[in-house]
C-alpha cells in the first residue's frame, strides 16, 4: 500500500529555485509542492507528515562516479555496494553510477552481469552503471551499441595505466567514433601512464619510494597533456567528452578553452581536490598513502582554479570517485614502492557535507552545491528529472539538511568499511537529518531506517546536455 508522505515547513533548494514549500509524496514519487501556509498547502492530509522547520529539503546526492568492490592494485576496494550504498545515504547521496569493469579478453556483457550481480539485491539506494572499456576492439565496440540500448550510456577510458585499463590512441579514436554514432557519453581518465610509467621507474631507481612521491612523477602537465589530446581525439571523432576526476589547474584551462569554441567537452572534480593537497601526501611514517589516489592530490594552489571552474561551469560535476582502500592491510601494500599503494580514496559519505561547508566558506552558492552535486550530474548521465530535483513526477529521492548541525567527520563515526577518514578531524557545519529514497525512510532523524534491496537498478537516458 501506497504511503502519502508530506514534507513540511522546510526550506526546498534546489538548482533552480529556493522557496518555503511543502511537498506532498504520492507513490515514491514527488506529487505536488505548494508555497509553506498557502490554501492549496493547508489542505493536504497525509498518512505522515515530516516536520523540516529549520532545515533545507533538497534532492537526494547523485554520485556520478563511485568503485563499489573494484579489484585494483592487487587488492579490491572495500566497500560492498551494500556498506558503500548504506554510508551514501548516512551522507545525502541517493543514487550512484558506479563502474563495471570489462576484463581485457572478455566482453562488456561479462564485464556488466558481473556488476549487476554484485549490486542486485544488496542496495539501499539506487544505482546505475558505467563501463569501463579496457579492450577496444571490433566486439567490443559493437558491444557498446547494445549497452547504449540497455541504459549504459557511458564509457569510461584510461589514458593511464598501462597493462591494467590502457587504451591507446587508437582505441581511444575508435570507441569515440562509436560513441558519436550511438548517442554514448567518452569518461576519461586524462593522464598520460606511458610517460609516468618512464617517471615512477626513473624514481624509484633513485630510491625514491614514499607516497610524496605519487604526487610527484604524476606531473600537472602530464594531466594537461593527456586532456589537450583527448579533446583533439574527441573533435577528430566529432564525439562528446566528460573527463573525470580533473585536479590540476592546467587541466581545467584546457577544458575551459575547449568550451569557449563551444565543444561538447565537460569536466568533473572530486572532493579531494578541493580540499586536499600534496602536503596530505607528504604525511610521515607512510601516512600519505591514505592519500593516494590518480589523478593525484595537487599543491594546494590548484584548489583556486578547481573552485573557479565550479562556479564558471567549465566544470560541471562534483563525484566522490570513491574507491575506498583500508590503511592496514591494503595501503600498506606499497610500504617501501609507492607505485603498489592501491589507488583511491574514500569519500562517498562526505561529498554533500564538505559541499555545504564550501557554501559556508563562500566557495558556491547554495543553488550551485544542489546544481553540482545532484541536478548536473543527473543530467549529465541521462537521469533527469526522475534523479537530481525535486518536481512533480520525480522520485522522491529527498533529503532534509540541517543547515546548523555542527560535526566532525571522523573514522569513528562514517559508515564506510574502511579503517580511516581522508578528512579525520574536519569541522563541518550541516548534517543530513533525514533521508527518503523513493518516498521511503532510509535515515529517520539519524537513524538508519533502510534496507539493502531497497535500491534498484536505473536504466539511464543519453546525456542531456547534447
Ligand atoms: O585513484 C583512483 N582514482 N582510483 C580509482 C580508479 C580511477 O582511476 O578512477
Ligand atoms: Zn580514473
Ligand atoms: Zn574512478
Amino acid at each position: 500500500m501506497s504511503i502519502r508522505t508530506l514534507i513540511r515547513g522546510g526550506l526546498v533548494v534546489t538548482a533552480a529555485d529556493e522557496l518555503h514549500a511543502d511537498v506532498l509524496i504520492e507513490d515514491g514519487r514527488v506529487a505536488a509542492l505548494a508555497a509553506h501556509g498557502s490554501a492549496a498547502a493547508e489542505v493536504w492530509t497525509a498518512d505522515r507528515t515530516i516536520d523540516a522547520s529549520g532545515k533545507y529539503v533538497i534532492p537526494g546526492g547523485v554520485d556520478a562516479h563511485t568503485h563499489m568492490e573494484l579489484p585494483f592494485g592487487g587488492t579490491a576496494a572495500s566497500d560492498t555496494f551494500e556498506t558503500g550504498t548504506r554510508a551514501a545515504a548516512w551522507g545525502g547521496t541517493t543514487t550512484i553510477v558506479d563502474f563495471a569493469v570489462q576484463s581485457v579478453g572478455h566482453a562488456l556483457r561479462e564485464g556488466l552481469d558481473t556488476w549487476y550481480d554484485k549490486a542486485d539485491g544488496n542496495c539501499a539506494i539506487d544505482y546505475a552503471f558505467h563501463m569501463i572499456l579496457s579492450d577496444v576492439n571490433e566486439g567490443t565496440l559493437k558491444e557498446m551499441d547494445l549497452l547504449v540500448g540497455e541504459g549504459v550510456t557511458s564509457f569510461k577510458l584510461f589514458m593511464a595505466y598501462p597493462g591494467v585499463f590502457y587504451s591507446d590512441d587508437g582505441q581511444i579514436l575508435r570507441a569515440m567514433q562509436r560513441a558519436s554514432g550511438n548517442g554514448g557519453l567518452i569518461m576519461m581518465h586524462a593522464e598520460n601512464g606511458i610517460a609516468i610509467d618512464v617517471l615512477v621507474e626513473q624514481a624509484l631507481a633513485r630510491g625514491e619510494t614514499d607516497p610524496r612521491h605519487h604526487g610527484e612523477v604524476r606531473k600537472v602537465l602530464l594531466e594537461a597533456e593527456a586532456t589537450h589530446r583527448a579533446i583533439q581525439l574527441a573533435r577528430v571523432a566529432g564525439s562528446p567528452l566528460y573527463v573525470v576526476h580533473v585536479s590540476a589547474e592546467e587541466a581545467v584551462a584546457e577544458l575551459a578553452a575547449a568550451r569557449d569554441k563551444g565543444l561538447p567537452v565537460f569536466g568533473e572534480t572530486c572532493p579531494q581536490y578541493l580540499f586536499l593537497s600534496t602536503d596530505n601526501l607528504a604525511e610521515p611514517d607512510f601516512q600519505g598513502a591514505k592519500y593516494v589516489c590518480s589523478t593525484p592530490l595537487r599543491p594546494r594552489e590548484h584548489q583556486a582554479a578547481l573552485w573557479r571552474g565550479l562556479r564558471t561551469n567549465d566544470l560541471q560535476v562534483v563525484s566522490t570517485d570513491h574507491c575506498p582502500f583500508c590503511f592496514r592491510g591494503q595501503k600498506e601494500l606499497g610500504r617501501g614502492d609507492f607505485s603498489k599503494i592501491p589507488n583511491g580514496l574514500p569519500g562517498v559519505e562526505n561529498r554533500m557535507d564538505l559541499l555545504h561547508q564550501a557554501v559556508l566558506d563562500g566557495h558556491i552558492s547554495r543553488r550551485r552545491w544542489i546544481e553540482i552535486a545532484c541536478a548536473s550530474p543527473a543530467r549529465m548521465f541521462g537521469l533527469y528529472p526522475q534523479k537530481g530535483t525535486i518536481a512533480p513526477g520525480s522520485d522522491a529521492d529527498i533529503v532534509l539538511y540541517d543547515p546548523h548541525a555542527e560535526q566532525v567527520i571522523s573514522a569513528e563515526t562514517h559508515h564506510m568499511n574502511v579503517d580511516y577518514s581522508a578528512y579525520e578531524g574536519k569541522r563541518i557545519t550541516g548534517r543530513v537529518d533525514t533521508v527518503l529514497s523513493r518516498g521511503e525512510l532510509v535515515i529517520d532523524r539519524r537513524e538508519f531506517t533502510g534496507r539493502a534491496g531497497h535500491g534498484v537498478y536505473i536504466p539511464r537516458s543519453t546525456c542531456q546536455y547534447l
